[in-house]
């Protein structure tokens, strides 16, 4: 793509919208070959960017679930070590006594299972998505840095593996936790913000063509509104959507407070927050933005 103008209308052609400083540091990610750093509130569409960044260059998604205690064997690769086992019987039924032979062949590469990380490399072209890198530790941070300074990984027993054209990379973090600036130094950097009201109605009827156009708008009013109102857990676009999608599901073209209400639980996950938007004046919020 050979300039921010084409990354944005690729991503929208893909049902994903960026403003223009998105589609600027995603330009200059694929230009540049650097990592992307996504960082912001839940559901505001980290995860959805590379998702769209994979279908908008054609190329398969890959993707890292980082948690806690996340470690190599999990992320990188693995020996089938239930295979090796059998095929270890296998030989040793046939009568093979040479020790280094057996050992050869037991860390053959068909015995190797490819975790995430080393599929992207593997990959080409891919998009490799390591979603959720505060879950994971510090240590699984320093050996992430490492893999991405040099695409490249040393399996003791098969040696150096190296990516031809490194994979994109997007990484995520709702920041539950300080990334280190070592990892962060290696990539750009995109906060998410919650968008605001027209660009977040555009994602709606965007994702929910089907929904009536005054639902949408007044969902996204409401959620604009709520966003202010000081929850626990502010909703994300996630929620928007979602919302919309059950008011539809109830067979709704517009809602009124009442029945903005009666459904908060598609878009509020605390009590503290429901309650707290019970004490809200709903009506008045689709008054004043005329919708
Ligand atoms: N800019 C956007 N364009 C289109 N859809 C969007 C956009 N932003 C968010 N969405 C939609 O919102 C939903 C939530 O996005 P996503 O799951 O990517 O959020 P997230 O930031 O990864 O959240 P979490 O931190 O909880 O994982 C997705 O269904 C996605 O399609
Ligand atoms: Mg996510």
């Amino acid at each position: 793509m050979d300039g921010p103008e084409q990354v944005r209308a690729r991503l929208e052609e893909t049902g994903y919208l960026v403003d223009e400083g998105l589609a600027v540091t995603c330009y200059l990610a694929l230009r540049l070959h650097r990592p992307l750093f996504c960082e912001g509130d839940a559901g505001v569409g980290k995860t959805a960017l590379a998702s769209a960044l994979a279908e908008a260059l054609d190329a398969p998604l890959i993707r890292l679930q980082c948690h806690e205690g996340i470690d190599a064997s999990q992320a990188l690769y693995d020996w089938d070590f239930p295979r090796q086992l059998l095929h270890l019987r296998a030989a040793e039924a046939a009568g093979v006594k040479d020790a280094d032979r057996l050992e050869s062949e037991l860390y053959d590469r068909r015995f190797l299972i490819a975790r995430p990380l080393l599929q992207a490399l593997q990959t080409q072209p891919s998009v490799l998505l390591v979603d959720e890198i505060d879950r994971a530790d510090d240590e699984f941070e320093a050996f992430l840095l490492e893999l991405l300074s040099e695409y490249a990984v040393t399996i003791p027993e098969l040696g150096t593996l190296r990516a031809e054209v490194p994979p994109v990379v997007v990484l995520t973090s709702n920041r539950t936790r300080e990334v280190h600036d070592a990892l962060k130094r290696r990539c750009l950097y995109h906060w998410f913000d919650h968008p605001g009201f027209a660009r977040e109605l555009a994602i709606v009827r965007r994702r929910l063509p089907g929904v009536s156009a005054r639902l949408a708008e007044q969902v996204t009013a409401l959620v604009q509104a709520l966003r202010g109102a000081d929850l626990v857990k502010p909703p994300g676009v996630a929620e928007t959507i979602d919302w919309a999608e059950a008011l539809d599901a109830l067979g709704a073209t517009e809602v009124d407070a009442e029945l903005a209400v009666s459904t908060l639980g598609s878009v509020l996950k605390y009590r503290e927050d429901t309650d707290r938007a019970r004490g809200l004046d709903l009506a008045a919020v689709l008054a004043a933005r005329g919708v």
